[in-house]
Formats: structure tokens, C-alpha cells, sequence
């Protein structure tokens, strides 16, 4: 009795501690994907506007690639617990642009992730080229530590 209370306490303090931090998906920070690109997001403001700077790992041109700057939404739904979000890349280095879109989910370890998926629209001369100038993909974003 007297060595099962502390056990007690400690397995309360546990579950309280949980209790008070809800599942909740912020996707303000710094993030890292799937291909080693990173991308910082500002504080979202209150009306959901998006603002950040993306890092990419991949390029047609690697020895190009330089920060490109981002802008887009998140949705505001009460409680935001694992918000859907859209945001465009305007690639510094190129003439290219990709949108993403995508939700912030908590896992079932309890840990952050955004599903995304883009497309990329590449500068083509002329209109007989449109068949070939989109991309789509998928990325997952973890938070960088
Ligand atoms: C997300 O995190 C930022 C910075 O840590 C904080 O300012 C903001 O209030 C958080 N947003 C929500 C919805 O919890
Ligand atoms: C992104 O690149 C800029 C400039 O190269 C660098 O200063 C910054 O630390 C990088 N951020 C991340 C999260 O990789
Ligand atoms: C992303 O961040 C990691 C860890 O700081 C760094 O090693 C890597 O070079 C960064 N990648 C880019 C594309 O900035
Ligand atoms: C890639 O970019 C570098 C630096 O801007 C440039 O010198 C090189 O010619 C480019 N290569 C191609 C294949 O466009
Ligand atoms: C978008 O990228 C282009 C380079 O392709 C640059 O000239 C322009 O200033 C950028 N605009 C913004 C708002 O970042």
C-alpha cells in the first residue's frame, strides 16, 4: 500500500497532463517532407491568411534553387483541431508555380502531419505544349525539430 500510492500519483499526473493538451494540429512552424524540402509557416492571423517561405530540395534545375515565398488559406472551423488549408509556392528561381492543399492531422501516435497534394504548372511557349505543362504529386510534412 504504502509503495502502490506513488504509483497512483504518477499514472494520474500521466493522465492529467494528457487530458490538458487536446489533439490539435497547429500549422504554424517549421515542417519537413518526404523529399528533404522544408517550409516555415508564419502565425496564421485570425482570418485564416497564410503566409510563409518554402525551402525545396528537388528542382529541374537544382544549382537554381533559392527560398521562394508562399500564400495561401487555412480553414477556421470551431474547434480547429486538424484544419484543411491551401496555399500557392511562387518559385523565385523559375517560372513556375505550384498549389498545394492539404489537411493538418494529428496521427495516432500523437504527432503532427500534413497530407498534401500539389500540382506544378510549368512555363511553356506555346499553347500546343499546355497538354504537358502540369505535375501532380503528394507530400507529407512532419514538424522539423
Ligand atoms: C499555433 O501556434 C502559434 C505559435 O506557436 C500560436 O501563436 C497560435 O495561437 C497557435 N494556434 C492555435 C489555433 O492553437
Ligand atoms: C531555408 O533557406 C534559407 C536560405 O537559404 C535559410 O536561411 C533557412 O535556414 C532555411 N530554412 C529551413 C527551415 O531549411
Ligand atoms: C532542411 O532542414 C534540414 C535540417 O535543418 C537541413 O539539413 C536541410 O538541408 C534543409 N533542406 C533544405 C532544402 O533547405
Ligand atoms: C542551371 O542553373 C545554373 C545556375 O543558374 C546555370 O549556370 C546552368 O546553366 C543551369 N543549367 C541548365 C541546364 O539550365
Ligand atoms: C514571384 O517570383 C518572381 C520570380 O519568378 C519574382 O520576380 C516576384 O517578385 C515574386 N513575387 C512575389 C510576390 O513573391
Amino acid at each position: 500500500m504504502v509503495q502502490a500510492t506513488p504509483l497512483l500519483l504518477v499514472l494520474s499526473l500521466a493522465l492529467g497532463a494528457h487530458s490538458l493538451s487536446p489533439r490539435k494540429c497547429n500549422l504554424t512552424g517549421t515542417w519537413k517532407n518526404d523529399l528533404g524540402s522544408n517550409m516555415t509557416i508564419l502565425p496564421v492571423d485570425e482570418k485564416g491568411n497564410l503566409a510563409g517561405l518554402y525551402n525545396t530540395s528537388v528542382a529541374d534545375n537544382s544549382s537554381k534553387i533559392h527560398q521562394s515565398p508562399l500564400l495561401g488559406f487555412q480553414k477556421l472551423t470551431n474547434p480547429i483541431h486538424q484544419p484543411t488549408f491551401g496555399f500557392t509556392v511562387n518559385w523565385t528561381f523559375s517560372d513556375s508555380i505550384t498549389v498545394f492543399t492539404g489537411q493538418c492531422f494529428v496521427d495516432k501516435h500523437g504527432k503532427e502531419v500534413l497530407k498534401t497534394t500539389w500540382l506544378l504548372r510549368l512555363h511553356v511557349n506555346n499553347i500546343e505544349d499546355d497538354w504537358k505543362a502540369t505535375r501532380i504529386g503528394t507530400n507529407v510534412f512532419t514538424r522539423l525539430k
